[in-house]
């Protein structure tokens, strides 16, 4: 089982709605290796945001198991949940969720405050930056930054706690054409280095950069 740091047997999600109910993922299965590069694709409100809540632990599944390195997650209470975030998920976002009155540096330095005993990270986050292109961008504000680099630093601060997964939806929804492809090729490069990487694309190129695609449609993975 350890060399899966993902194991979904049969996850489901559904949302109460008024009278109704609306299951937005129906029994999905899915095991993630180590290292791996894997892209999820499907049409707008197949449920793929919505896989990406239940792995990254920001939901719990209504049904179903999930397993966070062979740690089952419908076990744990809130606490537990936020503390296994911030040691082991990086997340990365369309709209790459900065905090505008910081700098880089501190943007980069939030998940250690969600640490039980926040010690010096400083090295740690500038290597994040480094590995990312942006080791001359330290003390800028995101609003000094294009959006390609806005990104950048999101996906160094989902680095620098050296996650067990990183988690990309849409990472390239806000970017053009040529930033976007720049962004992915980044995803590759990490992926050769061995971080284990999720990433919901609806760009159709998205297949050359990585081993394993899986379509959903309805809330299934077909
Ligand atoms: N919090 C919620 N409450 C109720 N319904 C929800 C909620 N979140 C998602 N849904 C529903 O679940 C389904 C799947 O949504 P989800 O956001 O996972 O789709 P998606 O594949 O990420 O779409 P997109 O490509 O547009 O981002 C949709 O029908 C959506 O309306
Ligand atoms: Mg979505």
């Amino acid at each position: 089982m350890d060399e899966y740091v993902v194991v979904a047997e049969e996850i489901s999600k559904s949302y109460q709605m008024g009278f109704g109910t609306v299951t937005a993922l129906k029994e999905v299965s899915l095991k993630i290796k180590r290292g791996e590069l894997l892209a999820i694709m499907g049409p707008s409100g197949s449920g793929k945001s919505t896989l990406m809540h239940l792995l990254g632990c920001l939901d719990k599944a209504s049904s179903g198991h999930y397993y966070l390195q062979g740690e089952d997650i419908s076990l744990l209470d809130d606490n537990a949940l936020s503390l296994l975030r911030a040691t082991y998920i990086g997340f990365v976002f369309q709209s790459f969720h900065l905090i505008p009155q910081l700098t880089v540096l501190e943007n980069v330095e939030i998940p250690f405050l969600y640490r039980p005993n926040p010690s010096s990270h400083h090295a740690a986050i500038v290597t994040a930056l480094e590995r990312v292109g942006l080791g001359h961008r330290l003390h800028h504000l995101p609003r000094e930054l294009s959006g390609g680099e806005m990104q950048r630093v999101a996906i160094a601060r989902a680095l620098a706690i050296n996650p067990l997964l990183i988690l990309a939806d849409e990472p390239t929804g806000n970017l053009d054409y040529e930033t976007g492809r720049s962004i992915l090729a980044l995803f590759e490069e990490l992926h050769q280095q061995g971080v284990t990487i999720i990433l919901v694309t609806h760009d159709p190129n998205v297949g050359k950069h990585c081993q394993r695609i899986i379509n959903m449609r309805d809330g299934k993975i077909v």
